[in-house]
């Protein structure tokens, strides 16, 4: 799979300025809810903007809610009216992203929620996220499923070659008929472990203490927003540092996986340029990380490193050391090493970094043995220039 991505979160929600599940967290009236649809206008929406930010941070596709959990669809659906068809503005707005994505070369994936608190037969008795007020349906959970089907149907039958199909809220229901029909439908798909079944890949989500080090055993996805309480579009956002997105992905990555970064458009279309500006940022520091995020191995030898925290990596004959706290000094110093390297540099600056063999005082230890073999000392790390990204090194052994 690609490693990063943009996560989109866009509905009628957006104008609640709240949150995506805004109509059950803030105990919004139904009726009051469901009439955002009658006055829905993003008349500023131009999905190209999206497609190119995404772009020019280094993104390769974009997943985008196709209906979450309030049930409101943002594509052109025969199964319900309650889609975007049926506003002021009145276009499948989701055709006109995967015209765009398809125009620049990216990628898209979609997004559909399992939990539906508008459909009749929405509620599931067995699962999460099913909103009190639904209660007042029929439970029928093959004629949701059945819902479910004849949607996904249209979804990637009529918005070309879909990447992922990321189900969100695992149903509870064991059936192995709908990936199959996802599969039939886009052959080339990767689906999610939130479905009807653990499908391809898993997705830790705002997950940022996993242990690091250990690389994901399964294909894996993690996800998270850069606003703390909201996926869907927030007026008083909360966000999350630089400092802890750029550690999160970069950890999640040299474990192995992908990350799909959220940011959630406003009602009328465009993104805050404060939520672009922290994506921007994020994305700069991505692009400086010159694809040795992507496609690479755990590197096995087994290292001595002292000057903090690492996870190595390696790809192409270099070995790429992520420290994710950054490195205690301008220095680090590799007690355990292969050979003597043919360069060093830091990836933050792409500059070249000074390294000496040679036997370090101050580490002579007669307990430890260090000091009996010559170090390997990486020098001038400019760790302060870059406080708010981890630290990673590569050497070409
Ligand atoms: C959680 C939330 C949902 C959000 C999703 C993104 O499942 O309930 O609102 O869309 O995370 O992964």
């Amino acid at each position: 799979m690609n490693k990063f991505g943009m996560f989109i979160h866009w509905g009628i929600y957006a104008a609640t300025e709240l949150q995506e599940q805004a109509i059950a967290r803030y105990n919004i009236p139904r009726e009051e809810y469901e009439a955002i649809a009658k006055t829905y206008d993003p008349y500023k929406y131009d999905p190209e903007e999206w497609v190119l930010l995404a772009k020019k941070c280094g993104m390769k596709y974009i997943c985008f809610t196709t209906k979450h959990h309030d049930g409101f669809c943002m594509w052109d659906t025969k199964y319900t009216d309650y889609n975007i068809m049926n506003t002021p503005y009145g276009k499948d707005v989701l055709k006109m992203l995967a015209d765009a994505c398809h125009k620049h070369g990216m990628l898209l994936s979609l997004y559909y929620s399992n939990p539906d608190w508008h459909h009749k037969y929405g509620y599931n008795p067995l699962s999460t996220h099913q909103w009190r007020v639904v209660q007042r349906d029929e439970v029928n959970m093959d004629a949701y499923i059945e819902y479910v089907k004849n949607q996904v149907t249209e979804l990637l039958t009529n918005y070309g070659p879909i990447y992922t199909m990321f189900w969100d809220i695992p149903p509870q229901i064991q059936d192995k008929s709908i990936n199959e029909l996802v599969r039939s439908l886009q052959p080339g798909i990767f689906i999610n472990d939130r479905g009807f079944d653990t499908g391809d890949f898993s997705t830790p989500e705002r997950e940022y203490e996993a242990p690091g080090g250990a690389r994901f055993t399964r294909m894996t996805e993690a996800c998270n927003s850069v606003d703390m309480q909201s996926w869907g579009y927030r007026k008083d956002a909360t966000f999350y540092s630089i400092r802890h997105l750029t550690t999160s992905i970069d950890k999640m990555m040299a474990m192995g996986g992908s990350y799909l970064l959220n940011i959630g458009p406003r009602a009328d279309g465009t993104f805050d340029p404060v939520h672009v500006a922290r994506l921007e940022t994020v994305g700069n520091w991505y692009q400086r990380m010159e694809g040795c995020l992507e496609d690479h191995e755990a590197d096995d030898y087994e290292y001595n490193v002292i000057g903090g925290e690492w996870i190595a990596t390696k790809k192409n004959g270099k070995s790429y050391f992520h420290f994710h706290n950054g490195t205690c000094g301008t220095a680090v110093v590799f007690t355990k090493y292969p050979n003597a390297p043919k360069s060093v540099r830091l990836m933050n600056s792409g500059r070249p970094l000074r390294f000496d063999i040679e036997l370090l005082p101050e580490f002579v230890d007669g307990n430890t043995g260090f000091g009996k073999d010559n170090l390997l000392h990486i020098k001038d790390i400019d760790v302060d220039a870059f406080a708010s990204e981890p630290i990673v090194i590569e050497i070409e052994w």
